[in-house]
């Protein structure tokens, strides 16, 4: 016997449906994915160097319909054929997330299917779990790092979802994204940083890292941003020399980067000391970075540490990650219909259902 799930994804800049196919009962296995469809909104908000968000939840209007018909025209799948509708209600901006809820709502209640309501961040880790089927995931420590999330988690399982901490300012990827408008890079940030970067060495700039030498698992990076700022502009912050010299951009770059893989590599180690874990799963689009992912590498192999590193279509806002929603579906975790959505983080202590 098998369910089939239409995942919604919205809390963003993608507009994201999937189709995924669940063994009943889930401990049976792992979802396949059927069809994964993402419509990036990136040209919209490039020219403000970050999503605003009024500007996505228009977007996700226009494109929710077409979406969700081509993930089910991919799947070759009839809307009469789903048998549960999944979405992403937390966290996210809230505008982007009621379009996504909306949609879910309405099919669920015109098709008297179960609507299941999923966390954005226990998704991100559960994609861990889509890309390497054949591996047990959990136990593990999660660290989800996006545009919009740097946090730690102690993932007992998909759903005993614990986290350790997280920044007290920028999220990672906002820092690529504002550093690189800094340097005149463009947006989105991370991978003009990294390309740029490649030429430059990481050792130019001695920058700060954060909360390195403390035992809390906090992350902060305006601190970085600003010594950058002040690395190209002078301490006062208002040289007007023009662009600086190429080589110069590319070593800033590389240091900057340089600086954000060390904090990221270290707090990590640190989450999997403290919890005694001994696997760790990645998600959001910062996981895209190769300097990142080398470090990673390189620390779990010298600890001895499993490391689950999701292709970048999983690692990325995308709507298959809701495939969690199955495992929610067989323990009954219905929603109901006039659930609403959490744009903010759900807090330790906060109940998580
Ligand atoms: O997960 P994601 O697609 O969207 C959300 O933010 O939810 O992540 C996008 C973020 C952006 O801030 C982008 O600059 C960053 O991920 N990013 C990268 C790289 N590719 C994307 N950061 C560092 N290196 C990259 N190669
Ligand atoms: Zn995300």
């Amino acid at each position: 016997m098998s369910v089939l799930l239409l995942a919604i994804e919205t809390t963003c800049d993608e507009t994201g449906a999937a189709v995924l196919e669940g063994p009943s009962p889930p401990e049976i296995g792992v979802p396949i994915i059927r069809s994964s469809v993402i419509s990036s909104q990136i040209d919209l908000h490039q020219r403000f160097g970050g999503v605003v968000p009024e500007i996505a939840a228009r977007a996700h209007v226009r494109q929710i319909l077409p979406v969700i018909d081509e993930a089910l025209k991919r799947a070759g799948v009839g809307l009469g054929e789903i048998g549960a509708i999944a979405v992403a209600t937390r966290p996210g901006l809230v505008g982007a997330l009621i379009v996504g809820l909306t949609a879910a709502k309405s099919l669920a209640l015109a098709l008297d299917v179960p609507l299941i309501a999923v966390d954005h961040l226990e998704a991100h880790l559960y994609a861990c779990q889509l890309a390497f089927p054949d591996r047990e995931v959990y136990p593990c420590v999660g660290l989800v790092v996006s545009g919009g999330h740097t946090s730690l988690f102690a993932c007992r399982g998909p759903l005993a979802v614990e986290p350790l901490g997280g920044t007290i300012d920028d999220a990672a990827g906002e820092a690529f994204d504002k550093v690189s408008s800094m340097l005149g890079l463009g947006y989105p940030g991370g991978p003009a940083i990294e390309r740029v970067a490649e030429s430059g060495n990481p050792k130019a700039f001695a920058f700060p890292r954060s909360f390195l030498h403390d035992d809390r698992l906090a992350f902060s990076f305006s601190g970085l941003k600003t010594a950058v700022l002040y690395a190209l502009k002078g301490q006062d912050a208002r040289g007007d020399s023009g662009p600086p010299p190429p080589g110069v951009v590319a070593d800033l770059a590389a240091s900057f980067q340089q600086a954000v893989v060390d904090i990221l590599v270290s707090k990590a180690r640190q989450a999997l000391r403290q919890t005694g874990m001994r696997r760790l799963g990645i998600g959001g689009g910062v996981a895209a970075n190769g300097r990142l992912r080398d470090g990673l590498a390189a620390m779990a192999a010298k600890d001895g540490v499993e490391l689950f590193i999701p292709p970048l279509s999983l690692c990325t806002d995308n709507a298959a990650m809701a495939g969690i929603a199955l495992i929610k579906l067989a323990a009954g975790q219905v929603a109901d219909l006039d659930i609403d959505v959490t744009p903010g983080l759900v807090r330790p202590g906060r109940k998580n259902g």
